[in-house]
C-alpha cells in the first residue's frame, strides 16, 4: 500500500508534526497506518509508547529505521498496512534518497520562511535528478507549516510565489501555528483526546487536521481504491 515520504532537509520545518497528524486522522478515517520513525529524536516513537494503543489498535510504529533496515521495513509495512508514513532526519542523507525512492508521494513540509524554502528546494532537486535521470516520477506537493492563522506575512506570500513559478503543487490546506500541534507531544493521545479546557482552539486544530488527511487522500485516489475499503467516518 502507498507509501507517503516527508522531507525536507532542514530540521524544524514540522515534518514529525506532519507526520503525526496525517498518521493520527487516517487511522481515525479507518485506515490501518504504519509509520517508520527514522528521525533520529524519535518523537514519535516516544509519544506511540507513551499512548498505548490509539484509534483502534490502527497506527503501529516502526522505530530505528535506517540505511540497512529501510528496505525490508517498507516491503514488510505495505504488505500489512494501508498507508506507510516515513519520518526522516532534517538532512541531507542517503536514507533521505532511498526513503523518497521508495515514495508513491512525497510530502514537503515548508515553514513560511525563506530559509525553510530552500531546504524543500533541495528535495524537489532530488525528485528532478530521479525523473531527468532515472526517469522515475513520483507525485509530491508542499505543503505549508506553522502558518498564522490570521495573516499571510510577507515571507508566506514569497514561498507561495516561488513554488508557483517553479509549477510545484502546493497542498490548499496550511498546517496552521496551533497549540494543540505544539503540544501533542508532550501529551499522550491524539487531539481527540486534548483537553479543550486547557488547549486554545483544539476544535479548530483538530478541523485542520482533518482537511489535511482528506486533501492528502484526494492526492493518491488511487491508494484509496487499492485499500478495498471506504474510509469509515468519526472513528473515535
Ligand atoms: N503547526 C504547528 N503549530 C505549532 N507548533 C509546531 C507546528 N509544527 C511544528 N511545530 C513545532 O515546531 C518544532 C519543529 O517541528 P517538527 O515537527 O519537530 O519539525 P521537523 O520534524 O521538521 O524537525 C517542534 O517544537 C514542534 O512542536
Ligand atoms: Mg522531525
Amino acid at each position: 500500500m502507498p507509501v507517503i515520504t516527508f522531507a525536507n532537509t532542514k530540521g524544524g520545518a514540522g515534518k514529525t508534526t506532519a507526520v503525526l497528524l496525517l498518521a493520527t486522522e487516517l487511522a481515525r478515517l479507518g485506515f490501518r497506518v504504519s509509520v517508520l520513525d527514522a528521525d533520529p529524536q524519535h518523537w514519535i516513537t516516544r509519544w506511540h509508547e507513551n499512548s498505548g494503543s490509539l484509534v483502534g489498535g490502527r497506527l503501529s510504529v516502526v522505530p530505528y529505521v535506517t540505511m540497512s533496515t529501510i528496505d525490508r521495513q517498507v516491503a514488510e509495512e505495505k504488505a500489512r498496512a494501508d498507508f506507510v508514513l516515513v519520518d526522516l532526519p532534517g538532512s541531507r542523507s542517503s536514507l533521505l534518497a532511498k526513503a523518497v525512492g521508495h515514495a508513491d508521494y512525497v510530502l514537503i513540509p515548508v515553514q513560511g520562511s525563506a530559509m525553510d524554502a530552500q531546504g524543500g528546494a533541495n528535495v524537489i532537486e532530488l525528485l528532478q535528478y530521479l525523473e531527468d535521470k532515472a526517469d522515475i516520477r513520483i507525485r509530491h506537493s508542499v505543503v505549508l507549516t506553522r502558518v498564522n492563522s490570521m495573516v499571510t506575512t510577507r515571507a508566506m506570500q514569497a514561498v507561495k510565489d516561488l513554488l508557483a513559478a517553479r509549477r510545484v503543487h502546493l497542498l490548499e490546506t496550511p498546517i496552521i501555528e496551533r497549540a494543540a500541534f505544539r503540544d501533542i507531544f508532550g501529551c499522550a493521545g491524539t487531539l481527540y483526546s486534548m483537553d479543550a479546557k486547557r488547549i486554545s482552539n483544539l476544535d479548530k486544530a483538530q478541523e485542520n487536521a482533518r482537511a489535511l488527511a482528506l486533501e492528502v487522500l484526494r492526492q493518491i485516489p488511487a491508494a484509496v481504491r487499492q485499500s478495498g475499503k471506504a474510509p469509515l467516518r468519526n472513528v473515535a
